[in-house]
């Protein structure tokens, strides 16, 4: 499905907004502070204020559908600008400049040589979580692809570290990369309750554990995460989590460890781009309508300060307020 976008630089980007939304009615609605959705025939977009821009992202089921939704929302644009303020549009003249069309599975978030050279320069995994993933790689093959990378290891340590986190939940252990970079950032009396549903994956982490001398730490739930965590007490007991499972449990991971962290408590959500799929409504699949509804909800969920990170497949920081 092809997608575009346009950003448009005006004097008032909220009231542009609201404009545009007053235009298009039934067409368009606010979903949330600076932010409206807008559905025509062919295809739809989303619309958000920011800074001195209003960003669109306009998607169709083809290009024909793109092209009409470019010239109508792009119309409604020009004559929502108000001159005499000195709205401009980017782009000559009186037209919209669009970017050219991409689809959602040709956005590539960091390019490979960036992300290489992101890698290589961040403190390296050690001699235990390199023998981790090699051993991943060896035993699982394919399924080797679910860990998280180094750099991500070393950003989850890291925040874990900066919030003090004491007690952390994880969803999705695989075995253990994930679990042994915040297991290490808690204090020796601190506890990760770790989620899984298989036993053949997390056998493997033990002995990383053992051997990094965090696995008091470690508390593995095996079972269905959503169990687990219903199961936990509803108090804000939680400093720190991270969700890396199924992603058509996100909605309610998210649903249930809100709750649960204390305020200044940070939820840290993997891939929260799908490999840019999450962008392109042609993708219907239980994973990316799952991912657009946590992504959707967790940007107007005013428990919360959040934002996403283009960090791998994407990862979204959200502090408790
Ligand atoms: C992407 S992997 C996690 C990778 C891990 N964070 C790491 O760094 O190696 C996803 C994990 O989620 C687990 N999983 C899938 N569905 C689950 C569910 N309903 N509840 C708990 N865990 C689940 C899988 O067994 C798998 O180990």
């Amino acid at each position: 499905m092809p997608l575009s976008t346009a950003r448009i630089t005006t004097s008032d980007p909220d009231r542009h907004l609201a404009q545009i939304v007053e235009r298009l009615k039934p067409d368009a609605q606010v979903t949330g502070p600076g932010r409206a959705k807008v559905t025509l025939a062919g295809g739809g977009c989303s619309v958000l204020a920011a800074g001195d821009e209003v960003l669109v992202i306009a998607a169709a089921a083809d290009a024909g559908g793109l092209a009409s939704v470019q010239e109508e929302v792009g119309r409604q644009f020009l004559a929502a600008r108000d001159v005499q303020a000195g709205d401009v549009q980017t782009g000559d003249g009186e037209r919209v400049v669009w970017a050219e069309a991409v689809s959602g599975e040709q956005v590539e978030l960091v390019s490979p040589i960036v992300e290489d050279y992101l890698l290589a320069h961040c403190t390296p995994a050690d001699e235990v979580l390199r023998e981790l993933a090699a051993t991943t790689r060896e035993v699982t093959g394919r399924s080797a692809g679910m860990q998280v990378s180094a750099d991500e290891g070393a950003l989850l340590g890291m925040l874990a570290r900066m919030v003090g986190a004491r007690r952390a939940i994880e969803v999705g252990v695989f075995t253990g990369y994930s679990s042994l970079c915040i297991a290490r950032a808690l204090p020796a009396d601190g506890k990760l309750i770790a989620c899984d549903v298989s036993t053949e994956w997390t056998d493997i982490a033990r002995p990383f554990w053992e051997r990094a001398g965090v696995a008091d730490r470690i508390e593995l739930r095996i079972g269905p995460a959503v169990d687990t965590l219903r199961a936990l007490p509803d108090e804000p007991a939680f400093d720190f989590a991270f969700v890396d499972a199924d992603k058509p449990g996100y909605p309610a991971y998210y649903e249930e460890i809100v709750p649960r962290l204390r305020p200044g408590g940070l939820l840290v959500l993997d891939n929260v781009f799908l490999g840019g799929r999450v962008l392109d409504p042609a993708f219907q699949g239980a994973a990316q309508v799952a991912m657009r509804q946590v992504n959707d909800a967790i940007a107007r969920d005013e428990r919360l300060d959040s934002v996403m990170l283009p960090v791998r497949d994407g990862v979204t920081l959200a502090r408790k307020r």
